[in-house]
Parts: structure tokens; sequence; C-alpha cells
């Protein structure tokens, strides 16, 4: 019985430590293989052409080869990670009459297509 107690104790405890974890510690670099793949899951590619992510020749958007070359993001911003970022979660914020619309995307989403996107030199 004291055993069993015991180890019901052990595992309240090792479920109450593993919860109270600083969420900004679990965050993970970002990573351009992730990207590419949230680059296809959020259907980057229905209007993009994206080199390394499948899909049909779509031009409502720029093709997004170079973007990483490109001074400006779509006219508006230098083209740094945190604009890059910023413009991939709410293009319309930034330009309100822009086609691209605010698709949701999360920041840490964000910044791995951001990652994969500043590959493409
Ligand atoms: C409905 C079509 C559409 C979708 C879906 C879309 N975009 Fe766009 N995107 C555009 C258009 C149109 C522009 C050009 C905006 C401008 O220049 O004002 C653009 C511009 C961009 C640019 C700037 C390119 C440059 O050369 O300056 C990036 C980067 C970009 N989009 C990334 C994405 C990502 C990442 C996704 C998926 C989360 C996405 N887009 C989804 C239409 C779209």
């Amino acid at each position: 019985m004291i055993a069993r107690r015991i180890i019901s104790i052990a595992t309240l405890l090792l479920a109450i430590t593993a919860c109270s974890k600083d969420p900004a510690e679990s965050r993970v670099d970002a990573n351009p293989e992730r990207g590419k793949i949230a680059l296809t899951q959020y259907a980057c590619h229905a209007c993009h052409v994206i080199p390394g992510i499948t899909g049909s020749k779509v031009f409502v958007g720029p093709q997004l080869d170079g973007v990483a070359s490109r001074p400006m993001i779509a006219g508006n911003l230098p083209n740094n990670t945190e604009n890059l970022v910023a413009w991939i979660r709410h293009p319309k914020r930034i330009d309100p009459l822009t086609a691209m619309p605010d698709m949701g995307v999360t920041e840490e989403h964000a910044r791995d297509m951001a990652a994969y996107l500043s590959t493409l030199k």
C-alpha cells in the first residue's frame, strides 16, 4: 500500500515538474526543413512558385526563387528575418491592399518558413 502511494506521489511530482518547464526554454531555433513542410501545409504554393516545393505553376504572387537576394519584401519592407516573419504572418497589416491573405501562420511556423526562404538566393 505504502509503496503504491509513494509511486503515485512520485508520478505526480514528475508531472508537476514536467509542466512547470519555462515555455521559452522549449522553443527551438528556426529550421529550414520544418519551414519547407510548413510552406506546403499552409499551401503557400497555391499562389507562389517556390523552389523545392512541388505544386502547379501559379503566379498570383511572385515566384519565390531568389527571394533572399531581393532588397525589399513585397516592394515595401527592407528584407530581413523580422520583416519576413511579419509579412508572412500579417501581410494585410503591412499592405491592406495586397492580394496575399493573413493565413493565421504562427510565429514559430513563420520563422521556419523564413529560414527556408532565406536559403533561396
Ligand atoms: C492568395 C495568394 C497568396 C497566398 C496563398 C500566399 N501569398 Fe505570398 N504573396 C502573394 C502576393 C499577391 C504577393 C505580392 C504582394 C505585393 O507585392 O504587394 C505575395 C508576396 C509574398 C512575399 C514577398 C515576395 C517578394 O518578392 O517580395 C513572400 C515572401 C510571400 N508572399 C510568402 C508567402 C508565404 C510564406 C505564404 C504562405 C504562408 C504565402 N506567401 C501565401 C499572394 C499569396
